[in-house]
């Protein structure tokens, strides 16, 4: 634990040298006031796999929640990948099996990107694993890539949580975490999804905005993994934290976990069609 803490340190000194930052010592009366919670790892290690082809808001939507808490409660950011350097959301090549009837140009589609700061080589220890979906999960299973998949089977008994989000749940089912589990994945692109081909023995959960399943946390599509992360922030840290957040970044999250008005839209079998749709979200707390 002491030498976890110490690398955490290193680590979170080495990326603030890396952005240019003085670290300000915790002593000092500049150091913001951090929030400790005694039933978590403090700061708490948080690596954001990241690949070719990843959806924006799979990673920036959990990923602004963590930012805003990370001004009050300690946390590091490892963002992990094939290579160091810029990694972008438009998907390598054309790929097969985008879940119609939506039309989608791989080519010409818009390529913000992120800067991965390891690899799956040198990443470091790990407390949570979040695994966003995007096209380029369709190119890496086209190329029978698994080199996401062995990295989170060999992290996985360290981590004390693994989430991912949208279709992220399928790396997760092909790296067998969700044997014998209950999950839940992207609504559009349910059937491709649940194949049983990525994973066996996996109850896919229709009616569930996110599912929680022990030390795995699995949300719907894309910007379900915001609503999946306010719950693990109040299941960390408490509702107050997680209603303070989203409600500091003005967002409304759907708090029901046990319903879903996409698997409604999306027509995914099982999908619970007696509530109503107009009343799923107001702001958090009120
Ligand atoms: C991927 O694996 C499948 C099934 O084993 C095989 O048919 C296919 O040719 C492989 N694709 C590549 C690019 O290796
Ligand atoms: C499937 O998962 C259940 C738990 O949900 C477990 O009890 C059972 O042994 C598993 N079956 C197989 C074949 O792995
Ligand atoms: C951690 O502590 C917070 C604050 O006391 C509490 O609300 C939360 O439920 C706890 N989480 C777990 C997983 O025990
Ligand atoms: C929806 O309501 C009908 C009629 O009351 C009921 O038979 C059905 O089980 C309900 N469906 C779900 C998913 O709750
Ligand atoms: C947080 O928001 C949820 C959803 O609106 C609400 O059920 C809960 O009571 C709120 N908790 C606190 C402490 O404000």
């Amino acid at each position: 634990m002491v030498a976890r803490r110490i690398w955490n340190a290193l680590l979170t000194g080495i990326s603030m040298v890396q952005l240019g930052y003085a670290q300000i010592p915790a002593s000092s009366p500049d150091a913001p006031h951090y929030e400790t919670v005694s039933n978590v790892t403090s700061p708490l290690s948080i690596g954001y796999i990241i690949f070719p082809g990843f959806t924006p808001l799979d990673v920036f939507g959990p990923l602004e929640l963590l930012f805003q808490l990370s001004g009050t409660i300690p946390l590091t950011l490892s963002t992990i990948s094939f290579t160091t350097g810029p990694v972008g959301a438009r998907s390598p090549r054309p790929f097969t099996q985008y879940p119609s009837p939506t039309p989608f140009d791989p080519i010409h589609v818009l390529n913000p990107q992120i800067i991965a700061t390891h690899t799956f080589a040198t990443a470091p220890p790990l407390d949570v694993i979040i695994v966003p979906g995007g096209t380029g999960d369709f190119v890496l299973d086209n190329a029978n890539d698994t080199s996401i998949e062995h990295f989170l089977a060999s992290r996985f008994e360290a981590a004390q949580y693994v989430l991912s989000v949208c279709v992220g749940a399928t790396t997760l089912a092909r790296a067998g975490l969700l044997s014998g589990r209950r999950a839940t994945t992207n609504k559009r692109a349910w059937a491709w999804a649940t194949h049983p081909r990525h994973g066996e023995n996996i109850t896919w959960v229709p009616n569930a905005r996110w599912v929680e399943d022990g030390k795995v946390w699995t949300s719907s599509g894309v910007a379900a993994g915001i609503d999946m992360m306010w719950a693990f922030i109040g299941h960390l840290w408490g509702e107050e934290v997680a209603n303070r957040t989203v409600n500091g970044v003005e967002y409304t999250p759907h708090a029901d976990k046990r319903w879903d008005a996409f698997a409604v839209v999306h027509d995914v079998p099982g999908a619970d069609r007696n509530k109503s749709l107009t009343d799923c979200v107001r702001p958090a707390g009120w």
